[in-house]
């Protein structure tokens, strides 16, 4: 049997060195060393010599096939090579042509606001919780103490999809959603997304636009918390002199409610254009959670407190780069994109 296993390479190699192309190497392997190969069945009348003789007849089998690889692995690549040569002579390549550049994408300008906004956030250990765009309008309205017909609809414009849901028109009903899945455990969230209004595309307002919404609920959460928030918010974010001001407001799902303001960060509070001469820029409606929207999302009142904040995102960013049309956000122009 050693014999014929000699025989059997020195066979299979001669064959192996006549094969031209790389179209007949499977064949060749299956020939040899395939399951139903000659290398496969010859090895299977191992059982039927001498127990003595077994060792060496194995071995000899292992050694064969090992050659037959190799040999094979060999063949393989300098058949390919051949027929590499063969393609690029056939079909002449200009490999000294220089390559056409990938362009570079980049973030764009409210990824990257709303990245910052994160950051600082995530510094005063507010978790970021994500809820959909796609909303009901029991979440959107009602549990935040917005009924049917409350003439408070008339302050969000909305986008229905049907009877019971809508686009959301602010980031304020993740709020409920928040409570819900968080209930009883304390919350410390920023809620960052997409919001739509059905309103008029003007150079100052969008039908689409990202909010950054917070909310707190603890025990003994004060309104000196939420004012001593957004003062650490506004200064790490525009510049550690900024002054807020506070006014008294109206939101249906808070109360007291607060409009912030912080001193107008291109004329520093003297009055300019942007600031339309007030030197205040508004920069948040917020307030305590209103005691029905906490009892809404699963927390008793006269235990819990908390406060909400609903931020904006491009108008800031339109401020610090002096954008003038809002629509520049959407529009997808690259000329645009590509300065920041
Ligand atoms: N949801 C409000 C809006 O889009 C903004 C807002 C005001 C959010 C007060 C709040 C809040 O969380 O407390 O007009």
């Amino acid at each position: 049997m050693l014999e014929e296993l000699e025989t059997l390479q020195t066979q299979a190699l001669a064959t192996l060195e006549q094969i031209g192309g790389a179209d007949a190497l499977p064949q060749w392997y299956r020939t040899h060393l395939g399951r139903k190969g000659n290398l496969t069945e010859l090895l299977r009348g191992l059982g039927q010599l001498a127990p003595e003789e077994r060792p060496a007849v194995g071995q000899k089998g292992n050694a064969v096939k090992k050659a037959l690889e190799e040999a094979f692995a060999t063949r393989q690549e300098i058949l390919r090579e051949a027929e590499l040569e063969a393609s690029l002579n056939a079909e002449p390549l200009d490999i000294s042509l220089p390559g056409r550049p990938v362009a570079m994408g980049r973030l764009h300008l409210t990824t990257r606001m709303l990245r910052q906004m994160r950051a600082i956030f995530a510094e005063m250990g507010f978790q970021v919780y994500e809820a959909p765009e796609v909303e009901t309008d029991e979440n959107n309205f009602e549990l935040l103490n917005i009924p049917p017909y409350h003439p408070a609809r008339d302050m969000w414009d909305t986008f229905r999809v049907n009877d019971k849901v809508v686009l959301r028109t602010h980031t304020s009903p993740g709020q409920i959603r928040c409570m819900r899945e968080y209930h009883p455990d304390p919350i410390r969230v920023i809620l960052p997304g997409k919001c739509y209004r059905y309103e008029q595309i003007t150079p100052r307002s969008e039908h689409q636009f990202f909010q950054v919404e917070g909310l707190a609920v603890g025990h003994g959460i004060r309104m000196t918390d939420l004012i001593g928030t957004m003062a650490e918010f506004a200064r790490t974010m525009h510049g550690p002199d900024r002054r807020l001001r506070i006014r008294g407001s109206y939101f249906p799902f808070t109360e007291p409610s607060i409009e912030m303001d912080m001193d107008c960060i291109i004329c520093e509070g003297q009055g300019c254009r942007i600031c339309k001469y007030s030197g205040w820029l508004e920069v948040a409606g917020a307030g305590m959670v209103h005691p029905k929207v906490l009892a809404n999302g699963g927390y008793d009142p006269a235990e819990w407190s908390g406060f909400a904040f609903g931020l904006g995102v491009e108008r800031p960013a339109m401020l610090h780069h002096g954008i003038e049309d809002i629509r520049n956000f959407y529009a997808n122009d690259l000329r645009f994109l590509r300065q920041f």
